[in-house]
């Protein structure tokens, strides 16, 4: 998909901004807190209803103002589409495409693709496990609607054990109770595992290529699923009654702490550079660079199960990367419409070839150059 035309009004800093965006590369270049973040935030806004950066709308309407709205053009599978987003102090955000209210935000979000990088995203790869779980779940169930939902069955399942745990009933036979739990939760567990483990192979190969391609080969990725559930043997009846022997043999255990210490819901996903774990011996240039490859494997496989060609948004992207480094990440997302903002303290010579791409964020204003 491309933007062809992006309007904002009184959105964050803005007062009133019209845009007619590169179909590849746009370049917006500013001093700290001249609105590129801002900028960035109003096209993730404008296609899936949501900022990157808040859940609360009304953050987003100019200080001194009650309402702010983006207006958008959009080519989506060659048809142009208009995009429109209010947010108002008084009333709820309104969205219409062609004009036409949209009542469900999915309506927007079946529709449109987009795959964003925030320095923020470096906790992937710093912060515990549930943020990688967050993550592979997110990506699993947007080209997957069966593990979407089975993963919400699973999630309830555990909440009602785990409930009966914490709070034994008196009127009942708890142990048959966590029996019939356990038969749910081994099945349904099993195949979120076995989700997992397939979708990152798919996931590692595809990253692989684009971790060598912005190391310049020199670094080779591994992704690797690390379930706290024995997994040795084969097939999946198998594996479901291996997983329910250790749910049942774990079951002082999870009475004594009043929880379900097995499962994916503890499972983690570890990344490897050359062989060497990266949350313990990467540089931070390297974590970005691993975050910045999954984005791309990301935008990939929107492509290969949505077929959708995704939007791409990285913000503040080339702190701590070398120039080779840079010119591979500009290199890999060029078959993409793509939207990255900088600081205006970057070597100037290094992006002159990129001159027809670059747009200056000065005093309110967005000016291509
Ligand atoms: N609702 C708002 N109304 C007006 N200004 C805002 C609003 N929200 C944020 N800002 C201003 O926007 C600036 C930050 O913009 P941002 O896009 O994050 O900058 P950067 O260019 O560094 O990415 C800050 O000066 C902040 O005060
Ligand atoms: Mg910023």
């Amino acid at each position: 998909m491309i933007i062809q035309k992006l309007q904002l009004c009184k959105f964050r800093n803005y007062d009133s901004v019209e845009i007619y965006p590169n179909e590849q590369l746009n370049l917006f270049i500013g001093k700290n807190a001249s609105g590129k973040t801002n900028l960035l935030e109003s096209i993730s806004m404008v296609l899936t209803g949501k900022s990157f950066k808040t859940n609360r709308d009304v953050q987003m309407i100019n200080f001194d103002e009650e309402d702010a709205s983006i207006l958008s053009k959009v080519l989506i599978d060659g048809l142009d589409i208009d995009l429109e987003l209010n947010i108002s102090k008084s009333s709820k955000k309104k969205i219409k495409i062609n004009g036409n209210d949209v009542k469900r935000v999915s309506e927007l979000t079946e529709n449109t693709s987009i795959v964003i990088f925030t320095p923020e995203d470096l906790e992937l790869i710093k912060e515990g496990p549930a943020l990688r779980r967050k993550f592979i779940d997110g990506l699993i169930s947007s080209v997957n609607l069966i593990y979407s939902y089975n993963l919400s069955r699973y999630k309830k399942i555990l909440n009602d054990r785990n409930d009966l745990l914490k709070n034994p009933r008196r009127n009942l036979d708890n142990d048959i109770m966590l029996g019939v739990y356990n038969i749910q939760i081994s099945t349904l567990g099993n195949y979120i595992i076995n989700e997992r483990v397939r979708f990152i192979e798919i996931l590692n190969k595809i990253a692989k290529i684009e971790h060598s391609k912005i190391s310049d080969n020199r670094e080779e990725l591994n992704i690797v699923y690390n379930s706290n559930i024995n997994r040795e043997t084969e097939g999946k009846s198998n594996q479901e009654k291996e997983y329910l022997r250790q749910l049942e043999n774990s079951i002082q255990r999870d009475k004594y702490y009043r929880n379900t210490n097995l499962g994916p819901h503890r499972d983690d996903i570890e990344f490897y550079i050359n062989g060497k774990d990266l949350k313990i011996y990467g540089s931070q240039g390297q974590q970005r660079s691993v975050i910045l490859s999954l984005k791309l494997s990301e935008a990939i496989l929107y492509k290969m199960f949505k077929n959708i060609s995704p939007i791409i948004i990285l913000d503040d992207v080339f702190s701590e990367l070398d120039i080779i480094r840079r010119e591979k990440l500009i290199s890999s997302v060029e078959n993409y419409q793509t939207f990255i903002s900088m600081t205006d303290d970057m070597k100037v010579d290094e992006f002159n070839k990129y001159e027809k791409s670059i747009y200056s964020i000065k005093d309110r204003e967005v000016e291509k150059l």
